[in-house]
């Protein structure tokens, strides 16, 4: 079924300039880019988005990590974009993801893990709206 996900290159991969890698594997991966752009959160932001992990032991560094420079969202369309994209990402930890994965390659570790991804279709409608009105996405 052709969907869309949603994706995050997080403020760890945007710093080492890793955008354009991380793109041609999601493009190479056959899923497009359908809606893009680059923005740095505020902490209300990223405790708005990442709302479901408050109260867990790493939700302050995640915050912290999230905050702590620019990222680049992402709309991504295709053929089971969502599991595609999971795959294609690899396991949350990276020390712990498939060799030639988005978070083995471009991951440092927790939570540098370089790229998220919708885990779900009610994450994907949640995610999407969270940074994107419907005229910004390409259909
Ligand atoms: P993400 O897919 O964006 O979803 C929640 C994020 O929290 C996850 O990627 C990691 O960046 C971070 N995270 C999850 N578990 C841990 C953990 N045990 N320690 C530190 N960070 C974590």
């Amino acid at each position: 079924v052709r969907e869309r996900t949603f994706s995050i290159i997080k403020p760890d991969a945007v710093k080492q300039a890793h955008i354009g890698a991380i793109y041609h594997q999601i493009e190479s991966a056959g899923l497009r880019i359908v809606a893009a752009k680059m923005l740095h959160l505020s902490k209300a932001q990223a405790e708005g988005f990442y709302g479901e992990h408050e109260g867990k032991p790493f939700y302050d560094a995640l915050i912290e990590f999230m905050t702590q420079g620019p990222i680049m969202v992402q709309v991504l369309e295709g053929e089971n974009a969502i599991e595609v994209y999971r795959n294609l990402m690899g396991a949350t930890d990276p020390s712990q993801a498939e060799a030639g994965t988005l978070r083995a390659n471009y991951g440092s570790g927790m939570p540098a893990n370089a790229t998220h991804g919708s885990d779900s279709a009610e994450a994907v409608s949640r995610e999407i709206a969270f940074f994107f009105s419907d005229d910004e996405i390409i259909g």
